[in-house]
C-alpha cells in the first residue's frame, strides 16, 4: 500500500534551546530555573549531566542546519531563550542573542527550511522565576513583552509562532508532581500556574494581532488521549475527567477561547479555583489560535477509582480516577511507554467533531531509547524500532487527513539526541546521533529512511 501525502506537508523535527544551545550562562544569558535546580540538586538528574551539557547548538548551528537539509527537512522547530534575549526578564534586550537568532533564522531560511519558532520552553528565567514566576500576574506581562519583542525582531521573517510548548508540563511538574523546579506539590498553586500561563498566552496573541505581524500565532500541546477500562459508566466518567483535567484545561482555550464549563464547576466546588480579574474572559478569547501543534507520546489509561479518597487528603486530579497499566499492550521495550499509534488519529478525529477541524500539524511524536549504542553497528546506529515506530504513526495520520482532518505536518521529537531535563541523555530520541563527549553526529538509520519519506512526501507499506 502506498501512503502519499499532500506535496505542501511539512515534515521535520523540533528541538528547544534549553534543550540544544549549551553556553547556558554565557554570551549575555541569565540562570534558568534549569541552571538554577542542577545548582541546587544535581543528583535529581541522570549521571548528574545538567544543562550546560548540550549539542551545542550555539556552535554547530552551520552544521547542524546542514544536517537538517540533509534529512531533507522543509520545516524546524526550536525556541528562543527569553533569558538570553532578556538576561533581566524585562527591559534590555542582548544584542549577542538577537545576532545569534539572526544567524539561525537566516540560515534556515537560505537552506529552504522554514523556522518554526517557539517562546518558552519550560525555561523560566531566574529572576521571573524569583519573582514568583507564574503564580505571579506580573510576570505575565512580562511574558507578553518579551513575546512581542520577538514578533519585533524577527517576525519579518518568521512566520509560525507558539506560545508555549507543553504548557501543563510546568504545572504538573513545578507544582503538583515534583519532576521540575520550584518542586511544589499544592493544587490551588498549580492552578493559579496553569491560569496564568494561559493569559500570557493570550496576552501574546493579542499583541501579535494587535501588531498585524504577517504569519501565524498557535500553541503546542501535549495531548493524551484518555481511554476508560471499560464501557462501565463509572470508568467512562473517570476517563472524562482526566481528559477535561490534563487536556482540555489547555485546549480548550487554546482553541475555543474558554475553559470548560464542567472542569470550573468542580473547582469551583472543591474550592481551587484560581483568583481571576474582571477582563480575563475577554483575554482568554484573544488567545484563540491560527494553529495547534500537537505533541503525541502515549495515551492515558484511566479506571474509576477502586477506593474513596479521603476527604482530608490534599485535593489532586487524582481525587477522581485511577491510571492502569493494561496488561497486553504494545510497550517500548526500551523506555517502558505504551505504544499506540491510533491515538495520534483519536486525537485528530475529535479534533475535526468537536473543534471544527482546526489548523494542526504533529509537533512532536518520538521514541526515547535507553542505551541506544548497543544498537550500533559498522558506525550507525540501526533504529529499526524508530522507523517502525515512525511509519506506523504516519499511516494513521494519513488515515485521519483522508477523512479530512486539518492536518499540516508531521514532526519528530527530535532531530538530534538532546540534553531531556533531569532524564539528560538516559533516553536517546534523535535522528541523528550525538557523542557528548567530542560533539560529533552520525546521521542514524531511521534519518537517512526519514529523508527518503520526505523527499517523496510519502512511503510505501
Ligand atoms: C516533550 C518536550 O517538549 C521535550 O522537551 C521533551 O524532551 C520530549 N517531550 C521528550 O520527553
Amino acid at each position: 500500500m502506498h501512503y502519499q501525502f499532500p506535496a505542501d506537508f511539512w515534515w521535520g523535527s523540533a528541538s528547544s534551546a534549553p534543550q540544544s544551545e549549551g553556553e547556558s550562562l554565557n554570551f549575555g544569558k541569565s540562570e534558568t530555573i534549569w541552571d538554577r535546580w542542577f545548582d541546587e540538586a544535581p543528583t535529581r538528574f541522570h549521571r548528574q549531566v545538567g544543562p550546560a551539557q548540550t549539542s551545542t547548538f550555539y556552535q554547530h548551528w552551520r552544521e547542524d542546519i546542514a544536517l537538517l537539509k540533509q534529512l531533507r527537512h522543509n520545516t524546524f522547530r526550536t525556541s528562543i531563550a527569553w533569558s538570553r534575549l532578556i538576561p533581566d526578564g524585562r527591559g534590555a534586550v542582548n544584542p549577542e542573542a538577537v545576532r545569534f537568532y539572526n544567524q539561525i533564522i537566516d540560515e534556515m531560511l537560505s537552506q529552504g527550511i522554514t523556522p518554526f519558532i517557539n517562546l518558552f520552553h519550560f525555561d523560566m528565567p531566574m529572576v521571573m522565576q524569583q519573582a514568583g514566576g507564574w503564580e505571579n500576574r506580573e510576570v505575565v506581562e512580562a511574558y507578553a513583552q518579551y513575546a512581542q519583542t520577538c514578533f519585533h525582531l524577527f517576525g519579518d521573517r518568521v512566520k509560525h509562532w507558539f506560545t508555549f510548548n507543553e504548557p501543563i508540563v510546568p504545572v504538573e511538574g513545578g507544582y503538583l508532581y515534583d519532576f521540575h523546579y520550584p518542586g511544589v506539590v499544592d493544587f490551588r498553586r498549580a492552578a493559579t500556574v496553569a491560569y496564568h500561563t494561559m493569559l500570557a498566552h493570550a496576552r501574546a496573541v493579542q499583541l501579535f494581532r494587535e501588531g498585524q505581524y504577517p504569519g501565524e500565532i498557535g500553541i503546542i500541546l501535549n495531548l493524551t488521549p484518555s481511554y476508560p477500562r471499560s464501557s462501565h459508566p463509572a470508568d467512562q466518567q473517570a476517563a472524562h475527567i482526566a481528559d477535561l483535567f490534563f487536556n482540555r484545561s489547555f485546549l480548550d482555550p487554546a482553541l475555543l477561547g474558554r475553559y470548560p464549563a464542567e472542569l470550573v464547576a468542580l473547582l469551583e466546588e472543591h474550592q481551587q479555583l484560581p483568583a481571576s480579574q474582571p477582563g480575563d474572559r475577554a483575554l482568554l478569547a484573544e488567545g484563540r489560535v491560527d494553529l495547534l501543534g500537537i505533541n503525541y507520546y502515549q495515551p492515558r489509561r484511566v479506571k474509576c477509582r477502586d477506593s474513596l479518597v479521603n476527604p482530608q487528603s490534599p485535593f489532586m486530579p487524582e481525587w477522581f480516577f485511577d491510571h492502569y497499566a493494561m496488561p497486553g499492550r504494545k510497550m517500548n521495550p526500551y523506555r517502558g511507554w505504551e505504544i499506540y499509534e491510533k491515538g495520534i488519529y483519536d486525537i485528530l478525529s475529535n479534533l475535526r467533531e468537536h473543534y471544527g477541524n482546526p489548523r494542526c500539524f504533529i509537533s512532536e511524536n518520538g521514541m526515547g531509547v535507553e542505551d541506544e549504542q548497543r544498537f550500533e553497528q559498522q558506525g550507525q546506529i540501526q533504529d529499526d524500532y524508530r522507523i517502525d515506530f515512525v511509519r506506523e504513526h504516519l499511516i494513521w495520520l494519513h488515515r485521519a487527513l483522508q477523512e479530512g482532518s486539518h492536518c499540516l505536518g508531521y514532526h519528530m521529537w527530535t532531530f538530534i539526541d538532546n540534553w531531556s531535563w533531569s532524564n539528560a541523555y538516559k533516553n536517546r530520541y534523535g535522528f541523528v546521533q550525538l557523542d557528548l563527549d567530542s560533539q560529533q553526529r552520525r546521521v542514524k538509520k531511521s534519518g537517512e529512511w526519514f529523508a527518503r519519506v520526505a523527499s517523496e512526501h510519502g512511503f510505501t507499506q
